[in-house]
This record gives structure tokens, sequence and C-alpha cells, in this order.
């Protein structure tokens, strides 16, 4: 059955036709450009760039895979969590479908979804690794990050989430706070990649206190040492400012994996995914990998373009609702701005 997955949560429009977990085509159109001047995403002009790309991506993507509508076997969106009139966007756009065509529709949840990208194949590639359940996600993002207990694509039980930044937010932040721009996480890791993670003691939040993350202090922390070494007359390339970037990254980096390991040892599963933007970091990918492989656990990691928002993982949770007859989406469902995972 081949499902259209949508997506218009944050900032990206996006569609997608995946079959048996292949993606057949995708488009995401970002509205970085639009954002990027404000520092963070406007939610007003985030709804109306939404509004104004959602039936052009649709066409686009069955264009690109030469299927028509006819050929769609059910239509998979996010309801939420996310902006609520940018959630409205790609609901309506699925409902409208829905009734129109007939086509069966589900609504999902963006979080879990992002969780399992990391078991999405392109057409054409080798298939990806199977998912071995149950198994821990970490799913890092400008708007979460949380681990999770998985033990089907339907089955997740929170074991820890932020309890106040989520990771890419922090990146952003700090980025921001540096004068370096939006959005932080690639400038971080790009300027990381040159500096000295050891230059300046930054403490890791809530270090090994339990399973929830805290980033708002260490963007504070990054603030503080930057106020005194009066780093804002350093041009970008300046040693100083490599190594603060290279001093937050690996404290943030730290924290994240160490907490991924102590919940796959606790949860005693083989497999752990990450996914989400932050999960595009290759420094966090290759630490995770090296931490969780020397305790013989395997790492899987969504690839980049489906680290971050896409329909493609949207369309491959909503085949399972499908199946399961679980989610079905009728003209009564709403946009969930906060809709935790599991309820
Ligand atoms: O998943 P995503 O595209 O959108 C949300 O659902 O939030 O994640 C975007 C976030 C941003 O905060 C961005 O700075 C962060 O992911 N990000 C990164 C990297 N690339 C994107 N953070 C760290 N390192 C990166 N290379
Ligand atoms: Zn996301």
């Amino acid at each position: 059955m081949i499902v259209l997955g949508l997506e218009s949560s944050c900032d990206e429009t996006a569609a997608a036709l995946v079959e048996g977990g292949v993606v057949l085509s995708e488009v995401v159109r970002s509205q970085l450009e639009l954002h990027r001047v404000y520092g963070g995403v406007v939610p007003e002009i985030a709804s109306r760039a939404h509004l104004e790309s959602v039936d052009a991506i649709v066409a686009e993507a069955l264009d690109k895979a030469g299927l028509s509508v006819s050929d769609l076997g059910a239509v998979a969106v996010t309801k939420g969590p996310g902006l609520v009139g940018a959630l409205m966007v790609a609901l309506s756009f699925a409902k409208g479908l829905n009734l129109a065509t007939g086509l069966p529709a589900t609504f999902v949840n963006h979080v879990q979804a992002h969780a399992l990208a990391p078991f999405l194949s392109a057409k054409g590639e080798p298939p990806a690794e199977s998912p071995e359940f149950p198994l821990v996600a970490l799913v890092a993002s400008g708007g979460h990050t949380s681990l999770f207990l998985v033990s089907s694509p339907l089955s997740f039980r929170l074991l820890g989430q932020t309890v106040d930044d989520a990771a890419g937010e922090a990146f952003d932040k700090t980025a921001k706070l540096m004068g370096l721009g939006y959005p932080g996480g690639r400038i971080i890791e790009s300027l990381a990649a040159q500096g000295d993670p050891e230059a300046f003691h930054v403490a890791r939040p809530l270090w090994r206190r339990g399973l929830d993350f805290s980033f708002s202090g260490l963007k504070t922390r990054i603030q503080d040492i930057y106020r005194q070494r009066q780093m804002d007359s350093e041009p970008a390339d300046s040693k100083l400012l490599k190594d603060l970037a290279a001093s937050f990254q690996a404290a943030a980096i730290d924290v994240l994996v160490d907490k991924l390991l102590t919940a796959a040892l606790e949860a005693k599963v083989k497999s752990v995914v990450l996914s989400g933007g932050v999960a595009c970091n290759e420094a966090l990918r290759r630490q995770a990998a090296r931490a969780l492989g020397a305790e013989g656990l395997k790492v899987l990691a969504a690839r980049p373009a489906w680290c971050a928002d896409n329909g493609a993982m949207i369309a491959y949770l909503g085949a399972f609702q499908l199946e399961a007859g679980q989610n079905i989406l009728d003209l009564s469902a709403e946009a969930s701005p906060r809709w935790p995972v599991g309820s």
C-alpha cells in the first residue's frame, strides 16, 4: 500500500510517498530563509508559508514518483505536537483528501514518527535494517529531547525527557548568543570541529542523575564565559569562539550519549536508535557508536535528511497505525500542539 505522508508541524512543509518502508518520492520545502532574520521560527509566518506550499508539494511528490492520487492507498498526517496554526495546514489538507477521495487516513504523533525514521530506506538502495524490538530511541530536535523504550512501532514508553530547553534549542540559543546565526546546530558543529573541547570548564547538567535532561544551564554557562572573555569583538573564525563552541558541544553530547547508554543498559535492550535534527550531528553519531558499541549495543541513526522533519517518517508510522486500525482521521480531529507520545 502506498501511503502519502504529510508534515507541517514547524518550519518544513513535507510530503512523501512510502510503500513498505521504502520512500518512493519526497519533497521537503524548508522555510529557513523566511525565519532566519528573526533568529527563530515565527508561527504566523510558518502557517502562511505551509498554506502556500502544501498542495504544490503533494503534486510534486506524486509527479516525482510518476503516480496519481488514484494510486494511493492511504494518507497519514502529523496531528501534533507542534505549532497549532502550522499543524492545521497539513491536517486540513488530509481531511479534504479523505473527504474528496474516500482514502483511509490516519493521524500521527510527530515525535513517535521521528523515532522510527532510522528504518526507512530509499527506492533503488539497499533496504534499511529491520528494527529489533525492544529498543531505546533518542529523539533530539529543536522542540524535543526524549528517551523512549520502544516495544513495537506502536508501543512507546517515555523513559526521560528534557525538563527545560530541547537539545536543538540549546544549540540554536548558544549560537545566537555567540553571534553565529540561525539555526545553530550545524554552525556550532563546524566551529566545534576546529576547537578544543576542554578549553573551558562546562559542567554536564543532571550528570548521572536519572534519565531526564536539562540544557538551559549549559547555555547560561556559555553566555557567562562569552561575556567574561568579552568575545563579542572576536572574528567569527577566532580560536576562542571555536574553543567555546567545542566546549559547549562536548558537554551537550556527553549528556545525550551517557543518558542514552544508561537507558539502554537499564532496559537491557540490544539496540538503540538516534533521530531528530540534532542526530544530524556527526560528533554525536560517532560518540554514541563508540560508547554504546563498547557495551555491545548496536546504534542505528536515521540518515541526516530523515533526522530532520520529513513526510516519509509520518507515512511509515501511519502504515502501522492503519494496519492496526489506530488513530483514524475524521473531520473531528484537531491539531494537538502538546501531545505526549503514548497518550
Ligand atoms: O528535527 P528538526 O529538523 O526540527 C524539529 O522538529 O525541531 O530539528 C531542528 C533542530 C534545530 O534546533 C537545529 O539546530 C538542530 O536540530 N540541528 C543540529 C544539527 N543540525 C540540526 N544540532 C546539532 N548539530 C547539528 N549538526
Ligand atoms: Zn521534528
